[in-house]
């Protein structure tokens, strides 16, 4: 009997012993590259519910400077502000040091952003994703040495995380733990369940004693809830070398539910001169290679602050990944460009606030999923690059017969068969399917002869076709196609026949222009010879660079603002609408043109403000944008 009682007395003596240790862990175990966690039974990317510490224990572990954070209230309204300002932001983070903070971009080549040490993790800043209206996915990556393999010993650490209902995290909603594994280059994600939908909430991690900037994001409305109205953005490439992002400055400023990025997040070649601003060297081949040049991309203080602003929903393009896929079909170079596509894939995943289901298996993932925003609107988000049969011609050419067959594909056959499922059972007003490459024929012949970019739906004109036909037949409401790739704006009639201007109009297509990458002057040049005659259904047509598509919805229309900064050799520069669009609900088609040469992106829909108004008043959260101004002043 004393035998038994010394046991359960030992028992009990290590169950406390190892729960404060783990609390201790917890508490110092933090960015330091020496750091050992204890901490091994949560597998990357989980939520932390496994070891999560509960209020209790969570309290116990938090330090002053984690309780002392301070609003976000500024940080919110001036998203687009220097990391080194936003830092400053994070109150007791930076207790007791000066920091020179400096509002001027800190020059084209990295690294001179001002942080507290230079052991400061958060480096690449914080971001949220595929939000679902219970749930949404938070990120962080633990980099203190973002271009070298983000400097992080080859040990696990644990990372906290917050989420709040307010701003000042005077309310915290949600706590926990996740481990950042070197697996995966201490990249973090949190997918997040059990949430409330169509609401703000404000996150922030923190590892050993060093706080991350606080991010911003916001849930899906119930899936058969009554939406009146929304707002989003779409963007992409965004190649380094070609300039800043003032566009993403100024969409940090926005009140959005939702950012699309449509591919080319990087860009994969080696460094070019006479460039704006220099990147990180090498053409990528290697997983090293990948995880730096993606993280030099998120030292961008205007990129971090557009996803700290907004949850994303974001996609890959041909840059993201392997010479154009065009060595895939080469012999020489099919086991370097399959290598380098998967650790692509991986490096993508590490970077990006992605659902667990879009973590790479070996050479497989799944990046092609659906986004709800309640009864008002659905987005396919496709992936046209890792299935399709390879083109034709990666350049411009008459359309070979090839191009014409029924098995040509940029979707493959299981992605192509989920989208038509989709768009045969439609559930909301709007039908988006958000994707890459243009959708729209471009005939880029001048007289009778024909041109046309194999690489885009041109060459893909069977598979394009059914899309369009599924549409019709089965009667898809308002049906409208997202798209990058083309670093020019172009708003499109999706036809039935887009030889035949008199056959239906099936739907509209919105193309954004580039964040930043060029349009060879050539290409441009030839596409104003083609337009008119040979491609009625293109309604507008901008060579501008440097901007995006900001989105709002409501049952009744869409409205697409096409937003340009002045200059991408500017980080500062205006950004401007150029031209306003609308689709009217019923009527397949852009209905005619709002145009606003000149404008400044400053005027915003009476649906979008009544929606906001509505929305501070059942307190569901605050405008980042609401206190905005212009970024030129
Ligand atoms: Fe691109």
């Amino acid at each position: 009997m004393r035998a038994r009682s010394l046991v359960i007395a030992l028992t009990a003596l290590l169950v406390l012993l190892l729960s404060s240790f783990a609390a201790h862990a917890l508490t110092q175990a933090g960015a330091q590259k020496n750091t050992e966690s204890r901490v091994t039974a949560v597998i990357h990317g989980k939520l932390a519910a496994p070891i999560e510490l509960g209020v209790a224990s969570f309290a116990k572990a938090t330090t002053d400077s984690w309780n002392q954070h301070k609003s976000r209230r500024d940080f919110l309204r001036t998203g687009g502000m220097s990391l080194a300002a936003l830092l400053l932001c994070t109150g007791g983070l930076l207790k007791g040091r000066s920091l020179s903070a400096t509002a001027d971009y800190p020059g084209p080549t990295y690294p001179s952003m001002q942080y507290p040490s230079p052991d400061y993790p958060f480096k690449l800043g914080v971001a949220s994703g595929d939000p679902a209206p219970d749930g949404v996915v938070l990120w962080t990556r633990l980099a203190p040495d973002p271009l070298h393999e983000g400097g992080m010993a080859q040990q696990h650490v644990p990372v906290r995380w917050e989420l709040s209902s307010d701003e000042n995290f005077s309310t915290i909603v949600r706590r926990g733990a996740v481990l950042a594994t070197p697996e995966f280059a201490h990249a973090v994600h949190v997918e997040l369940e059990g949430l409330e939908p169509g609401r703000f909430y404000w996150y922030r991690f923190k590892a050993g004693s060093y706080i991350s900037p606080v991010g911003r994001t916001k849930t899906a409305p119930a899936f058969d809830s009554q939406v009146e109205s929304m707002s989003f953005a779409f963007a992409s490439c965004q190649n380094w070398e070609a300039g800043y992002y003032p566009a993403y400055r100024w969409m940090a400023q926005q009140d959005l539910d939702l950012v699309f990025h449509l591919g080319d997040y990087i860009y994969q070649w080696a460094p070019m001169s006479g460039v704006v601003r220099h990147c990180n060297d090498g053409g990528l081949k290697t997983l090293s290679d990948y995880r730096n040049r993606h993280a030099l991309y998120k030292t961008d203080p205007d990129l971090q602050a557009a996803h700290a602003a907004h949850p994303w929903v974001v996609t890959w393009d041909n840059h993201d990944g392997w010479s154009n896929y065009a060595t895939l079909c080469e012999d020489g170079q099919k086991n370097a460009a399959r290598y380098a596509l998967r650790v692509a894939y991986q490096a993508y995943y590490e970077h990006m606030p992605l659902r667990s289901l879009s973590r790479p298996q070996g050479p497989n993932w799944r990046l092609y999923r659906r986004i709800n925003y309640g009864n008002l609107a659905s987005f396919r988000v496709l992936d046209t690059r890792t299935y399709r049969t390879l083109p034709c011609s990666y350049g411009t050419d008459s359309r070979p017969s090839a191009a014409l067959e029924e098995a040509c594909t940029m979707t493959g056959a299981e992605q192509e068969r989920w989208l038509l499922r989709a768009l045969s059972s439609p559930s909301t007003r709007w039908n988006v399917i958000a994707q890459q490459g243009m959708m729209a024929q471009v005939n880029q012949g001048t007289g009778s002869d024909e041109a046309y970019n194999l690489d885009a739906w041109d060459g893909y004109v069977a598979q394009r076709k059914r899309i369009l036909d599924c549409v019709r037949e089965c009667g898809t409401p308002n049906p409208v196609v997202i798209s990058g790739d083309m670093h020019t704006s172009w708003v499109s009639d999706l036809k039935a026949d887009f030889d035949d201007p008199s056959s239906p109009t099936i739907g509209a297509e919105f193309v954004g222009t580039s964040i930043s990458s060029n349009c060879p002057t050539s290409t441009i040049e030839t596409y104003k010879k083609a337009l008119g005659k040979n491609n009625p259904h293109v309604k507008y047509f901008d060579t501008r660079k440097g901007g995006y598509v900001r989105c709002e919805l409501t049952p009744k229309q869409w409205r697409s603002d096409l937003q340009v900064a002045d200059s991408i050799e500017d980080r500062y520069s205006p950004v401007r609408t150029i031209a306003s669009f609308a689709v009217e609900a019923g009527h397949p088609g852009v209905q005619g043109g709002l145009t606003l040469q000149g404008m400044t992106s400053s005027g915003r829909s009476q649906a979008h403000r009544k929606k906001h108004h509505k929305e501070k008043h059942h307190g569901s959260g605050q405008s980042a944008a609401g206190g905005g101004s212009h970024p030129s002043g």
